[in-house]
């Protein structure tokens, strides 16, 4: 089954895949103000580091053509989530185009928005291809939360490295970290791998260290919500512990970071927002309550994992291998506004 776009633009709304009802429902939502693709942003209807950023791109061109005023719109998407560095990537490309035109011109600020989202599809597959030449035959990956198409404007970042290994007879299999507590990996990434036929089982996030100790995983793929200028990594909950198990283990820890997703400005990990979300999300599965009535519950979304853990960084322009904080500053990036 071919997997559908994380967002499309329709010529007058956003048409954004509604990810909170996967793997039960494909629905697009109809998006007609920026307000809406910031709540589908904060909501999670969209997610993943790419996504969201192409998503609030989106947003701007809906503002101009609403006739709102753009800059309270570009400063209500940049708000809606604080730790992918992508999100604000993009927002600042598009309050580029506004400040360069120095008019409201809703075509052209489409062309732009298309532009990142045309992009994306171009640069996952250039990152994909970089890190389909680090598996060696029958590969056994091991994944967190979700990084494939549907986080992105393309293939995918981990999750697409590992869908290209399968369908060049590189991977054997697939193990999907479920992702607490929203499941990406459970219901997303096995989703995705299953309608392209790639064989992958859920574990539970604890199970790593015995899958590891078994022998039973040759590298582990995840992606990111921002690399700082030192290479510490922010991404979904739980990487850090799979990290220090997969360094435990001897396993390569791979992180996959297009470069939007890289942010020279922050000078380390603890300089990176971690959002905080609703206890809820622990507290209550499905709507019911499955902690003990009145319990406190702790919900970062993202955590850090430290650059020393990280064995190198599948970009579009190849493999960066430490010292990091070098490699990182010889990328031919853009300087964040
Ligand atoms: O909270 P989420 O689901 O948006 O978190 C997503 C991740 O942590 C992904 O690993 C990251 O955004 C990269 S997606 C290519």
């Amino acid at each position: 089954m071919t997997l559908p776009p994380s967002s499309r633009w329709s010529g007058d709304h956003l048409e954004l895949l509604d990810q909170r009802q996967l793997p039960g429902a494909v629905v697009f939502m109809q998006l007609h103000r920026w307000q809406e693709v910031a709540e589908a942003i904060s909501s999670m209807a969209v997610r993943g580091a790419p996504a969201i950023g192409i998503a609030a791109a989106w947003g701007v061109v809906l503002a101009a053509r609403s006739g709102d005023d753009l800059f309270t719109a570009i400063r209500g998407l940049r708000a809606s989530r604080p730790t992918a560095v992508n999100l604000g990537w993009a927002l600042n490309r598009m309050r580029a185009a506004i400040a360069s035109s120095g008019l409201v011109d809703v075509e052209a600020l489409a062309a732009v928005a298309d532009a990142i989202q045309s992009e994306d599809r171009l640069l996952t597959q250039r990152l994909v291809d970089h890190g389909v030449s680090l598996l060696n035959q029958g590969s056994r990956v091991l994944h967190h939360c979700h990084t494939g198409a549907i986080a992105t404007g393309g293939v995918g970042t981990a999750l697409g490295v590992i869908a290209a290994a399968y369908a060049r007879s590189m991977l054997r299999h697939a193990w999907l970290d479920e992702t607490r507590p929203r499941l990406q990996g459970a219901a997303l990434s096995a989703w995705e791998l299953g309608c392209l036929g790639v064989p992958c089982t859920v574990i539970v996030d604890g199970a790593s260290g015995l899958l590891m100790r078994r022998g039973e995983v040759d590298a582990v793929m995840v992606g990111c919500d921002r690399v700082a200028a030192n290479g510490d990594v922010a991404n979904k909950i739980g990487t850090y512990n799979l990290a220090l198990v997969a360094r435990a283990h001897g396993i390569p820890f791979y992180v996959c970071a297009p470069g939007s997703s890289i942010d020279r400005a922050t000078i380390d990990g603890d300089a990176i927002t971690i959002e905080q979300r609703d206890a809820e999300e622990i507290t209550h599965a499905k709507g019911v309550e499955v902690a003990a009535p009145g319990a406190q519950a702790w919900n970062p979304a993202f955590d850090i994992t430290p650059a020393h853990l990280v064995t190198g960084f599948i970009t579009e322009f190849g493999v960066l291998r430490p010292p990091y904080r070098e490699v990182l500053s010889a990328l031919p990036l853009p300087n964040q506004l």
